[in-house]
């Protein structure tokens, strides 16, 4: 419920379980006044402290600035006083950047506007709070959105930044939310990894000054999530306080947090201004991405279970997001770029005889790329490796009882492509220089509206040449060399910006003309695994480590934001191909079974008593998924705090079923039967574990006992059904 206390003049949002409250200085100025556990009243000014430092400007003209400096703005700006992080600047013809956002109105509806050209949060049972703010001098209206879903401790912010004067302005900076937060001892969480080691957990103390994360990769990269929790010191799965943001944007972002002077925090989060320059000419609007925020009172626990509810329910929109997935088997570890059709066609024969419901075609079927240092924009089948051309593949995958799937890399060009030799002012380039290459490659300028149109008609053409039910969109290397030759001169700081924007159009394009498609993102594994990605796709390739014991650091770290259902996993054959390790393969299905699931080896070359362990993993994923995509998930212990072993646990809704994953990563001797406390059951009624039977409460008190199992690398997965009163 969304309320305006006009006596107060204090703008209340509450969620089921929080409160989001703002409020008027000098019914001017809009300031943050708290956000938190639920509060039953709007009598709440008092928090903005105005009796501490009684000098807004209506009380005290001669100490403006230091009102600025220390009034909690909520949507701060630059050059007037607030020194601390700000969200907006603007460049004005005179040269002169400053904002100053006075109050102007609000508007309070059923329902969320959708964001031009963005990925957002939707859903009809939502509530939309508008608060207009406007700088007469600068000549802009600023809006600020929040919309809230019924159920859920999570709030959707965005803003638009509208031209309502005379001349064009430079926007250097748009920001799309800040928070601030008053004094206590706080952690900030981030998700910080590389290639083949993403989203591991980073937390650390926040001090004095200004911390964070960013990316200017134009990818929200494998380095750092667009996610950022400040956490009360002490936080674990089960207590404490967690103010998370995550942004709904897939390039270029900072998000930052700063402990001020009088010891409050402010985290913002938003486009990173490097590289960003937006020209916004009168009558023109700029909408920002949206940040989601959740806030939970009991630890990092609710968090994520808050998350994973909002985006299974109010962000992904495709027809696949509550469906179970074919399990797949995709040729990329088992061929690399190494095959032809008669080896895709052995591939799918012996994965259909053991119960793989699809054929994935990765890197390597156009062109004439043989390795990856060609022919990245030619969208041609190479029908010398693919003899018989793409449709005879397809249907002969679909005559073995296969579906079939295929893989693009659409925003790259190779210099050693035809496309290139054609339109080498095509490529992302600066004027005088050499573009650099990344993996042998170069980005597309996707600013250039005829280039955006050739490659989707080029992807388009493939997929209406045949009957081709999936599509992994990759993306290999960051952008730089950020010029074009399209855009003028006051334009090329958009470019960045642009880029995103139009990647959005292409998918939201492809899904249009092609709705029942599979689509997974991928970003040289899980290098755009963001919110905004998850818009369009309802699965990420979530990293090209495919080891099962590296895979429960990053699935732990990448579960602890997104769902279950959007976590590209597969088993794949061993020693792994990024760290050699050899692990059980049992183990290896049982960690792929908490996401996508699906294989990533050559089926016909793998021992025969693998071969034989697949059908079962395949009766156990159809036996579990219904519970893993939809089911609330409990982190119960992690491997990367530990260096022993993992453990994590679903429960369904109803709490009748539930499934715990144990990996004694680490054997040691002279050990002894562990006992796990479980979280989330009915306390007061029966469960079933194999042929014993516990009560919920016991289990969550006192354990689940755990054999002692011998050697390294080992999983189990217990599985829980609630025994009628
Ligand atoms: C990176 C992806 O993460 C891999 O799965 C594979 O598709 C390669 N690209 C192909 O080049």
């Amino acid at each position: 419920m969304i309320q305006f206390d006009e006596k107060n003049s204090i703008f209340k949002i509450d969620t089921a379980g929080s409160s989001y409250v703002m409020g008027l200085a000098d019914n001017e100025y809009l300031g943050h006044v708290y956000y938190g556990e639920k509060l039953s009243d709007t009598r709440l000014s008092y928090l903005l402290g105005m009796d501490v430092n009684p000098f807004t400007p209506k009380q005290k003209i001669g100490e403006k600035v230091s009102f600025m400096d220390c009034f909690p703005l909520e949507y701060p700006t630059q050059g007037l006083g607030d020194f601390r992080e700000s969200c907006l600047a603007v460049r004005r013809s005179n040269g002169q950047e400053q904002a100053e956002l006075i109050y102007k109105g609000y508007k309070i509806y059923k329902g969320k506007p959708t964001l031009a050209g963005l990925p957002a949060t939707w859903g009809e049972d939502s509530e939309t709070l508008e608060i207009i703010l406007t700088d007469a001098v600068a000549g802009l209206k600023v809006t600020l959105f929040y919309s809230v879903f019924e159920g859920m401790d999570a709030l959707a912010k965005s803003v638009t930044i509208e031209n309502i004067g005379e001349e064009t302005v430079y926007l250097t900076k748009v920001l799309s939310s800040s928070l601030d937060i008053r004094p206590g001892s706080y952690e900030l969480l981030s998700l910080h990894g590389s290639w083949a080691r993403e989203r591991h957990m980073n937390r650390r103390e926040i001090g004095y000054g200004s911390m964070g994360i960013e990316t200017c990769r134009g990818i929200s990269g494998h380095q750092e999530n667009p996610f950022l929790a400040v956490v009360s010191e002490g936080t674990t799965q089960s207590y404490g306080e967690v103010y998370a943001m995550n942004f709904v944007y897939s390039s270029n972002f900072t998000a930052k947090v700063q402990k001020n002077q009088f010891d409050h925090i402010r985290a913002v989060m938003g486009i990173h201004p490097e590289h960003f320059t937006w020209k916004l000419s009168p009558g023109e609007v700029f909408t920002a991405p949206e940040v989601v925020l959740v806030y939970s009172g009991e630890g990092l626990g609710k968090m994520t279970r808050t998350y994973h509810e909002v985006y299974r329910n109010h962000l992904i929109r495709s027809e696949w997001k509550d469906k179970m997935r074919p399990v797949l088997i995709n040729n990329w570890e088992a061929t690399y770029f190494n095959f032809n059709t008669e080896k895709l066609l052995d591939i799918a024969r012996t994965a259909k005889e053991h119960g793989i419901e699809m054929l994935v075609m990765d890197d390597g079927w156009f062109g004439y790329r043989e390795s990856d240092n060609s022919s990245l924009g030619d969208w041609i089948v190479n029908e010398e490796k693919l003899q018989g051309g793409l449709k005879y593949l397809v249907d002969e995958v679909h005559r073995i009882g296969l579906k079939f799937g295929i893989w693009f890399e659409p925003e790259m060009i190779s210099p050693d492509s035809d496309l290139y030799r054609a339109h080498p002012d095509w490529a992302l380039h600066c004027e005088g220089r050499v573009p650099g290459q990344a993996r042998n490659q170069l980005v597309l300028d996707l600013t250039r509206p005829e280039v955006a149109d050739y490659i989707y008609d080029s992807i388009a053409t493939i997929l209406r040449s045949a009957d081709i039910e999936y599509v992994k969109w990759d993306m290999n290397r960051p952008l730089s060399d950020i010029g074009s030759s399209y855009l003028p001169s006051d334009q090329q700081g958009e470019i960045m910006h642009r880029q995103m924007l139009a990647v959005y159009h292409m998918q939201e394009r492809m899904l249009k003309e092609f709705p029942k498609l599979l689509l997974e993102n991928c970003s040289g594994g899980g290098a755009r695994f963001d919110p905004g990605m998850l818009y369009f796709s309802p699965q990420f390739w979530c990293s090209d480590d495919t080891d099962a014991i590296e895979r429960l650091i990053i699935q732990e770290g990448t579960q602890l934001v997104y769902p279950l259902s959007t976590i590209g996993a597969h088993v794949s054959d061993c020693p792994n191909h990024t760290t050699g390790r050899v692990t059980p393969f049992s183990t290896r299905g049982d960690v792929a079974l908490s996401g996508t699931f699906g294989y990533e080896l050559d089926i016909t070359k793998i021992s025969e008593s693998d071969r034989k362990e697949i059908p079962g993993q395949i009766e156990k994923f159809k036996k579990y998924n219904p519970l893993i995509v939809s089911g609330d998930y409990y982190r119960i212990a992690s491997y990367q705090d530990n260096h022993d072993y993992d453990c994590y646990q679903i429960v369904s809704k109803d709490k009748k079923k539930s499934i715990v994953t144990f990996v004694q990563v680490h054997a040691k001797p002279n050990a002894k039967k562990r006992y796990i406390r479980l979280c989330g059951l009915q306390p007061d009624l029966y469960y079933q574990i194999g042929e014993e039977i516990y009560m919920g409460d016991t289990l969550m008190k006192a354990g689940l006992p755990i054999p002692v199992v011998f050697g390294d690398y080992k999983s189990m997965i217990f599985e829980l059904n609630q025994l009628n009163k």
